[in-house]
């Protein structure tokens, strides 16, 4: 049978119960099980604040968006960004007319602030790192980075639900944490994902903006008497962002089970680098010493990637590629050849099946298919 790269495990009976109760309730949209999901969401982070999206790319616009807003960010203003991710994270930065600046890679695949450092000028105002595959890399030198320079700090943890650092959510030193809750992330909904601030007037104006820049949601107003339930008034032009009852009802099941879940992900893991170890024309990346990582990607460097693709096809093997540098895409091309070691890893990566339904025989006879064709 073909092995793909992702397939979501949901607990289907739980999550009908769940979804079924905002069925029967009439109430399927903003409010209730969001706010129910984003209770439980600050109780397993330990964050202050948690809001509820439609996707991690809403939370990633409105991370750059409200932090330019309140900080009076000018359009000249540059964010420190990586080629190696998701086009989410730079067309964030381009949704508010701001310059996306590449900083390059390390061997953890994120991004290095030795890099960063150099790359800092007059204009730069924020720092986005993404927690590729959930390691964190060199997370706590950016941390160190950005309070010296006086930068604030995003962190794309779309990866990153469930890792640790040093046994502890990371993200408190962040001034906003985005996690995406999409179909093959490790907490999968269908879409969706959670905003964190730090700050509660960010929060604040991010709950608002959610919801089209309306001061007051409708669930808050439904319990308002009479006429004053249509008394709200609209601060901004905002969006529709916010997340709904049916994708929290899904993700309150899901979050249940994320630390199991991630910790079979671990196992897997295991499997695939006892299985590596020997093998001279395969690198596997390696998780920084103090993280723990959600595994929510497994990747490896070989020389041959697209052969080696290509031979795993026909083994019905599927893995995918995490990511191709982002300034080979034309819309960011200005930056090419400003991240050699993105550029060269983006040649060379390959992520490897990674879900709960794989044994370790699924595991073994990818090792060994991998290992008879990478050079
Ligand atoms: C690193 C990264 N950032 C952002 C996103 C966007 O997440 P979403 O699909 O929830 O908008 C993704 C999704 O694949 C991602 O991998």
């Amino acid at each position: 049978m073909a092995i793909q790269l992702f397939v979501p495990t949901f607990r289907v009976e739980e999550c009908l119960v769940e979804i079924r109760e905002c069925l029967e309730k009439g109430w399927t949209g903003l409010g209730f099980k969001t706010v129910e999901f984003e209770e439980k969401w600050k109780e397993y982070t330990g964050f202050p604040h948690a809001h509820f999206l439609n996707s991690a790319t809403a939370g990633l616009h409105l991370a750059v968006k409200i932090l330019k807003m309140r900080n009076d960010w000018d359009c000249e203003s540059e964010i420190i960004t990586t080629p190696l991710t998701f086009v989410s994270t730079n067309h964030a930065i381009l949704y508010e007319n701001l310059k996306p600046v590449f900083a390059d890679v390390d061997q953890f695949l994120c991004m290095n602030p030795i890099d960063v450092e150099k790359k800092i000028t007059d204009k730069t105002k924020a720092v986005i790192f993404v927690g590729v595959g959930g390691n964190t890399g060199q997370y706590e030198k950016i941390v160190k980075l950005c309070k010296k320079n006086n930068l604030k700090l995003i962190l794309d943890a779309s990866h990153m639900t469930g890792t640790r650092v040093n046994g502890e959510i990371p993200g408190k030193e962040s001034d906003a944490i985005i996690y995406s809750f999409q179909a093959v992330k490790n907490l999968p909904t269908a879409d969706s994902g959670m905003i964190c601030f730090i700050n509660k007037e960010n929060d604040e104006i991010c709950r608002k903006l959610t919801w089209l820049g309306i001061n007051k949601d409708t669930y808050s107003r439904s319990s308002d008497k009479g006429a004053y339930k249509w008394k709200y008034d609209v601060e901004y032009s905002g969006y529709k962002y916010h997340g709904n009852s049916i994708m929290a009802a899904i993700a309150l099941v899901q979050l249940k089970y994320l630390d199991i879940d991630n910790a079979y992900r671990k196992q897997l893991a295991y499997w695939y680098d006892e299985g590596f170890n020997k093998s001279k024309n395969i690198k596997t990346v390696p998780v920084a010493d103090n993280c723990e990582s959600s595994r929510h990607l497994y990747i490896i460097e070989v020389d041959n990637r697209d052969e080696l693709l290509l031979a795993l096809n026909e083994s019905e093997i599927y893995p995918g590629v995490h990511y191709r540098d982002n300034t080979e895409y034309g819309l960011y091309s200005y930056a090419k050849g400003t991240c050699p070691v993105s550029a060269q890893k983006s040649e060379k990566i390959m992520s490897l099946p990674m879900h709960l339904r794989l044994k370790k025989n699924d595991i073994d006879y990818i090792v060994k298919t991998v290992i008879k064709y990478a050079q």
